[in-house]
């Protein structure tokens, strides 16, 4: 089912599935667990792709970059999927040279979800958790990585330095930029998340392909659950309004699924989909517009 799709062009990260591995494992580890890499070990070449990583992201997330993807795949016009063919499609960023990894998008999505269910929430909470990643589908339309994964922040205005690896977005063309790199920089005090434009990912992709079909908090959750210079580190609340506060709570609730969800027994898709049939029938149409 999965067809190879490494590396195709000179990009830090192997496979996109690395990812999460780099989030959980180095740079928001599970509190009160060892890390499993050091973060600070300068030979350790995980840590080394991480940076160039983000090198790249920091420079190349400029207010106009976003804006060109904003219009270029906002009017959702890529293709017509259904939920399994969105999941399908994922799958194929899986190298199937590694029997290890293989359907492993699925599960991200899936160990999410159940973790979600387990602690007993509602349907549209265990939906979202299954939903919140697909965005990466932008991959398959050869997108890079550092437009697709990674901690997201606002362009437009001052980077804030808890944004991880800060000191990359002194080579980013907007730093030296007078419109956009003042406090506020393009927007108004309090003017509200709805109206920040987001670095540009499978996050802010994803909240425009699934907004219509999820409740307000599930649209929170997947708009901004890798925006942790935010529900981590607090930054950016001049830009906020009351309403992204009290959201602040659902995005900071979804954010240990989606790091800490993996368990050593994998879900059986087989037993589970008819669950997941009825949920998805529930809320979203039989075609989704990506
Ligand atoms: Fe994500
Ligand atoms: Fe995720």
């Amino acid at each position: 089912m999965s067809t190879t799709q490494s590396n195709p062009t000179n990009q830090p990260l192997d496979h996109l599935h690395d990812w999460e591995e780099f989030v959980e494992g180095q740079l928001y580890p599970e509190p009160n667990k060892k890390q499993k890499k050091d973060y600070r070990n300068y030979d350790n070449p995980a840590r080394d792709t991480v940076r160039e990583f983000y090198r790249l992201n920091h420079i190349n997330q400029t207010y106009d970059f976003v804006r060109q993807k904003e219009a270029e795949f906002l009017p959702l016009r890529k293709r017509e999927m259904t939920i399994y063919e969105a999941v399908e499609f994922l799958n194929t960023l899986v190298d199937d040279s590694d029997p290890d990894t293989d359907l492993d998008q699925l599960q991200h999505l899936l160990q999410t979800s159940e973790a979600i269910r387990r602690d007993g929430h509602e349907d549209w909470f265990v939906l979202t958790g299954f939903l919140h990643d697909l965005g990466k589908v932008l991959c398959l339309f050869g997108e890079p990585q550092w437009a697709v994964v990674g901690d997201t922040f606002p362009v437009g205005c001052r980077h804030s330095d808890k944004v991880v690896y800060p000191e990359f977005f002194s080579d980013n063309a907007d730093s030296k930029d007078a419109r956009y790199n003042t406090r506020l920089g393009v927007y108004e005090e309090g003017c509200g998340l709805k109206n920040i434009h987001m670095s540009w990912g499978h996050d802010e992709y994803l909240y425009f392909v699934t907004k219509d079909y999820l409740p307000e908090p599930a649209q929170y959750m997947v708009r901004y659950h890798s925006f942790y210079a935010w529900h981590r580190e607090n930054e950016y609340d001049h830009l906020c309004d009351q309403r992204d506060r009290e959201m602040l709570y659902w995005v900071r609730k979804f954010n240990p699924y989606d790091l800490y969800s993996k368990v050593p027994v994998k879900p059986n898709w087989n037993d589970l989909k008819p669950y997941y049939d009825k949920l998805f029938a529930k809320y979203l149409p039989a075609k989704i517009a990506f």
